[in-house]
């Protein structure tokens, strides 16, 4: 808020709107600014730089796990939330704002409206925190409660759904082919809380028609979310296409450095749900910052926060690069005559390609771009993709994405092998398929690797 002390509570309250509405101010200037410079600068002005410390170019890392205040006043104002502040880093800290701003400005560039972010310490915990309010029993316990979400989600999100939800009687209803709207419309009823689907999926590149899915849910009053990890903000920004929040995993390609874990729970302003209170539904990631993340404790470290910021600055042009080299190896497992089938989605023969390429574009281009997610099944059965597996020299065998450098694993036997052969069924995953992840090599060093693993295979 500053250098000024005031006197009494109120003082302080009238210089905390006074710093509110400035920026309040600062942020619609910003929203105005094009993606990358969002990216870079976030809400970290020049103004910013001197009056958070000596005019460092670069967010400066709180490690501090709490604020001090001059005087009783400012902290009874602080700890009831009437001023802006930060109290204790288990509930706000300035390092993990900074990056919570600069998420949200990207993640709603183009929207009419505004969007907040809260930050966790893993993309499981975003996820986690999103749904766990949606979820509150009913007065009457023996009534029911569901949400309907893509049997095509991440093995921990099909495990969170599947195990951890359903012991506290929440009950998710699988959607097998969750591009196919009437398959959700058909799960829907009076009890369900939220639509939950995941795009592209990890590792099956399952896709959605969002707009269609967030006027589903919208006609029953309810919120779409949507795990928007693989894609980055740079190719696919759903709260513009109708959902109501958007959850990711930093851990991944937006860090794809690889040296710090982090989630994220982005949400519009007023949200469409008939089961929050009013105050949550208006600025949702706040409220669950403030309240559930207070009493829960789920918080980034303000160390990977820095890291993330960081990494967040070169997104657009990182997934770009990483995108075209990953296109390059797909065309080449396409033609391999050891490769069984190939899912990427730039691959213009992938069935999910058109409606991919309808969400899926290049921030500030009309480019479609597929990120750098991929599977692909080898001929034979579980023995050979192992044997090529194991065969593999530089790429990583890693349960790992999103990185810089390329990483591989076997699903079935890694990722998702807690959901037990029934659930990788139900998930699309056979014992054959490998996920691979383009880093940023040379692509022709990569399919050198894959060429001879295969011939082992
Ligand atoms: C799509 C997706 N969402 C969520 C997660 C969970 O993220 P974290 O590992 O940061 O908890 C993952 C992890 O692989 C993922 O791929």
């Amino acid at each position: 808020m500053g250098n000024q002390a005031s006197s009494g509570v109120e003082g302080y309250i009238r210089l905390g709107q006074e710093y509110a509405a400035r920026r309040k101010e600062q942020r619609q200037a910003m929203r105005q600014a094009r993606f990358d410079t969002i990216a870079v600068h976030g809400m970290y002005s020049v103004e910013e730089a001197f009056r958070s410390g000596q005019g460092g170019i670069i967010e400066p890392i709180f490690p501090s796990t709490s604020q001090g205040y001059r005087d009783s006043d400012e902290m009874e104002a602080g700890l009831a939330y009437k001023i802006p502040t930060w109290c204790y880093s288990r509930i706000i800290n300035p390092t993990n704002s900074y990056l919570e701003d600069t998420l949200s400005l990207l993640e709603s560039y183009g929207c009419p409206f505004d969007a907040s972010a809260f930050c966790t310490s893993s993309g499981m915990s975003a996820i986690k925190q999103a749904v766990e309010p949606l979820l509150v029993l009913p007065e009457d316990k023996d009534d029911e409660l569901n949400f309907v979400s893509s049997a095509q989600v991440y093995g921990g999100t099909f495990q969170l759904f599947n195990v951890r939800m359903k012991e506290r009687r929440a009950l998710v209803r699988w959607v097998a082919r969750p591009w196919e709207t009437a398959e959700w419309e058909k799960q829907i009823d009076e009890h369900t809380r939220f639509l939950y689907t995941e795009m592209p999926s990890n590792p099956q590149q399952a896709c959605s028609d969002l707009e269609a899915l967030a006027r589903l849910a919208h006609r029953f009053q309810i919120p779409l979310i949507v795990d928007s990890t693989i894609a980055t903000p740079a190719l696919m920004r759903p709260l513009l296409h109708g959902a109501d929040v958007v959850v990711h995993s930093l851990t991944k390609t937006i860090g794809s450095g690889g040296a710090a874990l982090g989630g994220a729970v982005i949400a519009r302003h007023d949200l469409v749900s008939r089961h929050l209170a009013p105050e949550a539904r208006a600025d949702y990631a706040t409220w669950l910052k403030l309240w559930p993340g207070r009493d829960s404790g789920p918080c980034i470290s303000p160390n990977s926060a820095f890291f993330f910021l960081n990494e967040v600055r070169t997104l657009r042009m990182k997934v770009e690069k990483l995108s075209a080299n990953t296109m390059v190896v797909a065309e080449f497992l396409a033609n391999h005559a050891k490769v069984e089938t190939v899912d990427y989605l730039g691959l213009g023969g992938h069935p999910l390609h058109a409606l991919a390429a309808r969400y899926m574009r290049l921030v500030d281009s009309d480019r479609p771009v597929f990120g750098h997610l991929m599977s692909f099944t080898i001929k034979g059965g579980p023995g050979d993709a192992r044997r090529f597996f194991d065969a593999l020299q530089r790429i990583y065998r890693a349960t790992d994405l999103g990185r810089i450098k390329s990483v591989a694993t076997i699903p079935a036997i890694s990722t998702h092998s807690q959901q037990g052969e029934e659930g990788r069924r139900l998930a699309g995953i056979p014992p054959t398929m490998v996920r691979l992840c383009v880093g940023g090599e040379h692509p022709d060093d990569i399919i050198a690797d894959l060429d001879q693993a295969l011939n082992k295979a």
